[in-house]
């Protein structure tokens, strides 16, 4: 496999937001309402430093845990976010939901629903937006629908190889995931794209997601260009 400079696929935990919040003795949600704003401009940096797909972790399947008026505050913020991402979506942004978005009010699953469809042909950018998101949920997703062919006779037991799970996972049309980015100073995957990191690289940066710059990405993608990935090989 060839090794390119660039990612061409990035997935970025937005990890912080509540300590950032902290740090200036403000409410959670007033992280999370700056952190969204940063992942505006990420898309753009992206962009600009050849970056052609990145998958944003906004929403855990675990963050449901936390307090309802937090839990509440994303999802109205979510709804806030939307306009943005409905202008983005004239920049030649693709966007995609991935993650179980049955868990939402009908408003947003309806909106996400038709940016999706509206933005299909976009081609200048893929962002992905994990929400209710899970790696181990999809999983379990790409099993129950691979049962139901087998069930029906559409294919067979042998049949299912990790290319057929592949094609039942959300990320199906994005490229093969480089880089795993995860800000706050947690070294974990927190559940994100669990499959699709077997061969990630991945860049961890003390810096509160509400902080993270350009710079900052200039970093990772510095780090990433660097490392020599082997599949295996030698
Ligand atoms: C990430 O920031 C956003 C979500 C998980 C929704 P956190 O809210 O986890 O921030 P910290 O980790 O508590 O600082
Ligand atoms: C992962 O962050 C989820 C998102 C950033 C959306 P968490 O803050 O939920 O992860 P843990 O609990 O620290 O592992
Ligand atoms: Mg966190």
């Amino acid at each position: 496999m060839e090794q390119l400079s660039v990612p061409q696929h990035i997935g970025i935990i937005m990890d912080g937001n509540g300590r950032w919040a902290k740090k200036r003795h403000l409410p959670r949600n007033m992280g999370h309402k700056q952190g969204a704003a940063v992942f505006k401009k990420t898309i753009n940096w992206c962009r600009e430093l050849g970056v052609k797909c990145a998958t944003f972790y906004a929403f855990s399947t675990e963050n449901w845990k936390r307090p309802a008026d937090e839990v509440d505050g994303i999802i109205n913020l979510l709804r806030q976010y939307i306009k943005d991402i409905r202008s983005m979506a004239k920049e030649n942004v693709r966007f995609i939901f991935i993650g179980d978005i049955n868990a939402f009010a009908e408003d947003i699953r309806t909106e996400l629903a038709s940016i999706s469809s509206d933005t299909a042909e976009n081609d200048g950018f893929i962002a992905a937006v994990a929400l209710n998101y899970g790696g181990r949920a999809e999983l379990a997703k790409a099993a129950r629908e691979l049962a139901e062919l087998v069930k029906s006779s559409e294919i067979s037991v042998s049949d299912i190889t990790e290319e057929l799970i592949e094609q039942h996972l959300y990320t199906v049309e994005m490229p093969a995931l480089d880089l795993v980015l995860r800000p706050s100073g947690e070294q974990r995957l927190s559940n994100f794209l669990i499959w699709q990191a077997a061969y990630a690289e991945f860049v961890f940066m003390d810096v509160l997601w509400p902080d993270f710059t350009k710079k900052d990405l200039e970093y990772a993608l510095e780090q990433y260009a660097s490392r020599r990935r082997r599949f295996g090989g030698i």
